[in-house]
């Protein structure tokens, strides 16, 4: 089944990749020539996750999905949650997110923590969405050179060090990306089937 993952983070890509392995034929946004950077202007994941799946189908007719993450942080409301790309700002660099991050929660008792995702299929014009969560408490310090984002700052509940001390294989193993994408499989086989 052809499916286009509306995102420009390879990253993402790569960690999809890894989890499905070659049951779906995967096309990138760049794959399928689309060079835009789909907004997140909503209030909720789930609304964010929408937007960008319903997108990429307007625009192609061609069955997708797409994803948004957030940090919610216990100690601070929920925040970073659906703001976490921006935290710091529009030039959403990830080292600036984890500078704030850590000076807001400097002196912070409670560390606890979630990341969450929701994901959005559009398949022929139904969506459905898929949630996964990955609790786990924030660092005082910045720990490993791995992944992405916030994954310097994210120890999962069960482990002893942090996403991005931890190869792709590893992470899977806690990833609320993970999570997300393994109902998500499980879905398209019971459909494929
Ligand atoms: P989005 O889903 O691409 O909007 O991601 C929101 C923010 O969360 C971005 O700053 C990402 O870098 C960050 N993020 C998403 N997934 C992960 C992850 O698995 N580890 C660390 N940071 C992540």
């Amino acid at each position: 089944m052809k499916l286009i993952f509306a995102t420009n983070n390879e990253n993402k890509v790569k960690e999809f990749k890894s989890l499905v392995g070659n049951n779906f034929d995967i096309i990138t946004l760049q794959d399928a020539g689309i060079d835009i950077d789909i907004p997140e202007p909503h209030d909720t994941l789930e609304a964010n996750a929408l937007e960008k799946s319903e997108t990429i189908y307007r625009m192609t007719g061609t069955n997708c999905f797409g994803e948004d993450t957030g940090l919610e942080i216990t100690a601070l409301n929920g925040a970073p949650g659906v703001l976490s790309a921006r935290y710091a700002g529009e030039q959403k660099l990830a080292a600036d997110n984890i500078t704030k991050v850590l000076q807001e929660m400097e002196g912070v008792t409670n560390r606890e923590a979630q990341f969450r995702t929701v994901l959005s299929l559009i398949l022929d014009g139904k969506e459905y969405q898929f949630e996964g969560i990955c609790k786990g408490h924030i660092t005082t310090a910045v720990q490993g050179e791995k992944g992405f984002g916030y994954d310097p700052i994210f120890v999962p509940e069960g482990a002893s060090k942090s996403f991005a001390e931890m190869d792709l294989a590893e992470k899977n193993q806690y990833s609320h990306r993970a999570k997300a994408h393994h109902l998500f499989a499980e879905f398209l086989k019971s459909v494929n089937a």
